[in-house]
């Protein structure tokens, strides 16, 4: 899968990225993350993309034109199985459902905002969904698209190891995950629970089970 972002920072995003699991998935091939500089379309020679907005008001805009140059760049790259996302605080909200339609893409583009945000006519011209990933302000939408970069990558068949899957986790049924325990059996005298040591399957996938529920009941009954 390609993540292409557009971005003013695109160092940022392969410096947040560039670790760990998702550091091997590119690595190996199994993603690409392809970030454009939208300063590099400014189209201007002291390069600059932000402008006054029309009407007045505080701060300031991107320029149309330097996005849509940026995406007319890629856009020939792109296979028919992709998505424009835009990151804005009034977009959809992100969730872990979304993560696994956009793991089925081959391409997904990510615009993010800076300033003030983005003239409205590029959004309507190339942006198939907005995506906001919580009711919060941050300076741009970098860390946006870094989160969403890593969430869908995660669920890439193969970039996850064995000891990695997403099966049990939290959201992958709706529920939040049980609780995990590793050695030593006894931590500041608490115990793990017995079952789990039991060596009785059939009783841990249970246990398991009901303790996602309870959980779930207890921290996010909004879930239920
Ligand atoms: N850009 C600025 N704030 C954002 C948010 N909450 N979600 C996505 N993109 C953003």
């Amino acid at each position: 899968m390609n993540f292409h972002v557009l971005t003013l920072f695109p160092e940022s995003v392969i410096g947040g990225l560039y670790h760990s699991i998702i550091k091997r998935a590119v690595d190996e091939e199994k993603i690409d993350i392809n970030c454009i500089n939208i300063r590099n379309f400014s189209g201007n020679k002291h390069n600059r993309v932000d402008d006054y907005p029309y009407g007045g008001g505080a701060g300031m805009l991107i320029r149309a034109e330097p996005v849509y140059e940026s995406y007319k760049s890629i856009e020939e790259e792109l296979s028919k199985n992709r998505k424009v996302v835009y990151v804005t605080p009034q977009g959809k909200p992100f969730t872990q459902k979304i993560a696994e339609e956009y793991s089925k893409l081959n391409d997904l583009v990510i615009i993010c905002g800076h300033y003030e945000g983005v003239d409205e006519r590029v959004i309507e011209e190339i942006v198939d969904e907005e995506i906001s990933i919580g009711d919060f302000v941050l300076t741009g939408g970098e860390l946006a698209a870094m989160i969403i970069i890593d969430a869908v990558s995660r669920l890439i068949p193969s970039v996850l190891g064995k000891e990695e899957s997403f099966i049990d986790e939290s959201f992958s049924d709706g529920l939040l995950e049980y609780p995990q325990y590793t050695r030593p059996s006894e931590f500041l005298g608490k115990k793990v629970p017995d079952v789990l040591l039991s060596g009785n399957h059939a009783e841990i996938e249970k246990w398991r089970k009901e303790q996602a529920y309870l959980r779930t009941q207890k921290k996010r009954p909004d879930l239920l």
